[in-house]
């Protein structure tokens, strides 16, 4: 059987679950491991039986792989791609695919016209709840979109979670917070399921739940081309959290929490209702339809098996890069809304967004530690 070859960039948290997942598959394997950290490339090769390299550039020289999967911190992402995608391979890369809009476009820019692959680790689009809610969606089931709401403050982190690498929770470093890191994973969600909003007002503390200097505490007002609105709700300093999306459409409504989702179903559309109904206070009949899901699996081996098919096979990719600049430009906005008080439109202006992370770069405290 053919097999792809990896070599993993970055052998962190996430490189190594990735390394694990890789070396279990039947039509793939590990070829190379690359860190910047000598000890750790060399200890995580001699554990795959693999080469080891320490600066990425002469991974690409030497030719030893078909496809790299990109696991560094987020500024990395976007030259790392560029070369690599440059040097003629298929690409894998975590989120955010870059930091900010401007870099997005062009690490999507140099995957343009190239013959490989290039996905990105959009791995929520692969829990069962979302494929359900995007098939009600997709299908007409839920009707026009009226209202999103996410409250996603379930992803409570530490101070010795910050405090576990220096890129962390720093302008330079991550270049944001948990709009970029932690719920990207929801902005992704939310743009694949309902389309990008045509405007946004953010309100973001900075530092508001840690002693970190970037976004733990976010609440953004979404406005959508339809007249629909949103409103998403997001931390780091909050338990315990909850993850609790509802969306709204013209002919029901799905409420998503935990494992448990239930779509109500109007039998006759809002709209229509409300203009043909002779009662004042009536409204639609629902049928409550509940289901449960199983929700344990973080889907990354899905994106990386559907990554090896798409190689190998051509598969359709669940998360093809380019779309990963959607939670890039939403997680921009929301922050870059806050920062300057106002509503942005959308598409956001990429230039503007990257002057004003200089700028946080230039003024942070923890870039002068
Ligand atoms: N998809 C997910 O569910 C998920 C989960 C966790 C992290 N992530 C993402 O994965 C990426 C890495 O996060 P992490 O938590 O594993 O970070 P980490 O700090 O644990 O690991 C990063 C590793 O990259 C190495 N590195 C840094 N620059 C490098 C370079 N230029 N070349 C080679 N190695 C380099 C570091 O030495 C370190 O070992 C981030 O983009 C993060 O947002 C995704």
């Amino acid at each position: 059987m053919k097999k792809v070859k990896f070599a993993v960039i970055g052998l962190g948290y996430i490189g190594n679950i990735h390394l694990e997942i890789i070396s279990k598959l039947e039509n793939a394997e590990v070829a190379a491991v690359c860190d910047r950290r000598p000890d750790h490339a060399q200890e995580t090769a001699a554990k795959y039986g693999c080469e080891f390299f320490t600066d990425y550039r002469k991974l690409l020289e030497a030719n030893v792989c078909d496809a790299v999967l990109i696991a560094t911190p987020h500024y990395q992402h976007t030259q790392v791609g560029i070369d690599a995608l440059d040097a003629g391979f298929h690409v894998l890369v975590e989120k955010p695919i870059s930091v900010h809009k401007a870099d997005a476009l062009r690490l999507i820019a140099a995957g343009k016209g190239k013959k490989q692959i290039f996905a990105a680790m959009l791995n929520q689009r692969t829990d069962p709840r979302y494929i359900k809610i995007k098939q009600l969606i997709d299908g007409g089931d839920l009707g026009e979109l009226v209202r999103v709401n996410w409250i996603i403050t379930d992803w409570f982190r530490t101070d010795a979670y910050y405090g576990s690498g220096t890129w962390r929770a720093t302008w330079a470093g991550e270049g944001g917070g948990v709009l970029l890191n932690q719920s990207v994973h929801q902005l992704d969600l939310l743009a694949w399921l309902c389309g990008m909003p045509s405007k946004v007002r953010g309100f973001c503390g900075l530092g508001k739940r840690h002693n970190i200097e970037v976004e733990d505490e976010v609440t953004a007002f979404l406005d959508y081309p339809n007249g629909a609105t949103g409103v998403f709700i997001t931390t780091t300093g909050e338990a315990p959290g909850t993850n609790r999306l509802e969306i709204c459409g013209d002919n029901g409504k799905v409420v998503a929490e935990g494992d448990r989702m239930t779509f109500y179903r109007n039998e006759v559309g809002a709209e229509e209702f409300k203009t043909t109904c002779k009662e004042g206070m009536a409204a639609p009949a629902v049928e409550a339809i509940e289901m449960t899901f199983e929700t344990a699996d973080p889907g990354h081996a899905a994106i990386i098996e559907n990554f090896v098919d798409a190689v190998l096979n051509g598969a359709e990719l669940i998360g093809p890069a380019h779309e990963g600049i959607d939670s890039v430009e939403l997680a921009n906005a929301i922050l870059y809304s806050s920062l300057v008080g106002k509503m942005i439109d959308l598409p956001l202006d990429a230039q503007s967004y990257e002057d004003k992370l200089k700028q946080l770069i230039a003024d942070s405290a923890a870039q002068r530690a």
